[in-house]
């Protein structure tokens, strides 16, 4: 018996991808995990697949591990960790991430005791945005721009805490990772679309990615394809599903991104480290613009900064938000003056309104 109706859709959802067969997470952070639905789930499958007996094996696994963060109250389940925050600070999210997977050993306990080393494999996130001024934006806005902000917290997870690179195999303790294939879900499916779906290679297929998997709730809207499309950049496999279990009626969706690809995050880095200074000579000529850049085919903060249309907003001339891109206060519902408008629904095969 489950907590809530929203562990069904992560049951469906791992039936479709065989998420935690896939990847055989150790630990899972749920990010907006109350009243702890998925993370039932979640610890079901993990537990299910921990080894029974001692291994013969010299590898030791850790047991499975749900870090659950909401800002309410999460009933007690063995394998459950809570953290009490707020999933839009990521300074603080990571820092409590970073406290359970490496507790500092008593002076009492050996250092052996803190158990073998864990890495965060998955994260789940099923928040429904309750953001202080929420009230300001459409629903969908919100939504879709907290689907952003914990798409960047799982990528610095991934990036601080993930498993070791990918290369075509992973070995994972005692056991083999199946080699992935691009999913191949015909976008004409009853309750799937693909738009962020790679079957041709990324940019860089040789490159080495990270065997982890993020799963998001999303809202149906103008903004969503641009989250998609920033997942699109950063997960080398990703699919848009609407379960089953999920209310028809609903706008709600579901992105399923495996396989993080670092050097990507990486060229994010340089784009800004690169083009930073120049963002700031063109400010002012961009203003009155909000041309597309001549990078758009390129990751960049643009992807990631994504300001409410007019119909979000009760008053769009006061309307604040909060630019992802370069973490800078926005007025309006122009684009932020540093990142610029998110503009390539070519780029990662998407439409707006998806
Ligand atoms: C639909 S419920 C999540 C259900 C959960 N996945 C489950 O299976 O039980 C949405 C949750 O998002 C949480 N939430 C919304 N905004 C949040 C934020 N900024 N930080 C932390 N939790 C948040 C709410 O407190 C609420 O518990």
């Amino acid at each position: 018996m489950y907590r809530c109706q929203s562990a069904h859709k992560l049951v469906e959802l791992d039936a479709r991808f065989h998420l935690f067969a896939r990847f055989h997470p150790h630990t899972v952070v749920d990010l907006a995990a109350a009243p702890g639905g998925f993370a039932q789930v979640a610890l079901e499958r993990m537990q299910s697949a921990a080894p029974q007996a001692p291994s013969s094996s010299p590898v030791i696994e850790p047991p499975p591990m749900v870090i659950a963060v909401d800002q309410r109250p999460i009933q007690p389940l063995p394998g459950l960790v809570t953290v009490r925050g707020n999933i839009l600070q990521h300074q603080q999210m990571l820092q409590s991430v970073q406290r359970t997977l490496h507790p500092t050993p008593s002076r009492s306990s050996a250092a052996a005791d803190v158990g073998p080393p864990r890495t965060v494999d998955m994260v789940l996130h099923d928040g429904v945005s309750v953001v202080k001024g929420q009230h300001a934006f459409s629903v969908t806005y919100a939504q879709n721009q907290m689907a952003l902000s914990t798409l960047l917290l799982a990528s610095k997870m991934f990036l601080q805490f993930g498993p070791a690179h990918d290369k075509g195999e992973t070995r994972k303790g005692n056991r083999t990772e199946r080699e992935m294939k691009p999913h191949t879900d015909s976008p004409s499916s009853s309750n799937a679309t693909t738009p962020g779906n790679r079957t041709a290679p990324s940019a860089h297929p040789t490159s080495a990615t990270l065997p982890v998997c993020f799963v998001s709730k999303l809202l149906r809207s103008l903004h969503s394809a641009q989250v998609v499309a920033a997942t699109s950049a950063l997960f080398r496999y990703v699919s848009v599903v609407k379960p089953q279990a999920s209310r028809a009626e609903s706008q709600e969706t579901y992105i399923v991104a495996m396989h993080f690809q670092p050097h990507r995050w990486q060229q994010l880095v340089n784009f800004e480290r690169h083009h930073g200074h120049r963002e700031a000579e063109t400010r002012e000529r961009s203003r009155s613009k909000w041309m597309p850049k001549r990078h758009s085919l390129e990751i960049n903060p643009s992807l990631f900064s994504m300001p409410p249309a007019v119909e979000d907003c009760g008053d769009a001339r006061r309307m604040v938000w909060s630019c992802l891109g370069c973490g800078r206060t926005c007025m309006g519902v122009q684009p932020c003056v540093q990142c610029g408008a998110f503009a390539s629904a070519s780029r990662a095969g998407c439409h707006r309104g998806t």
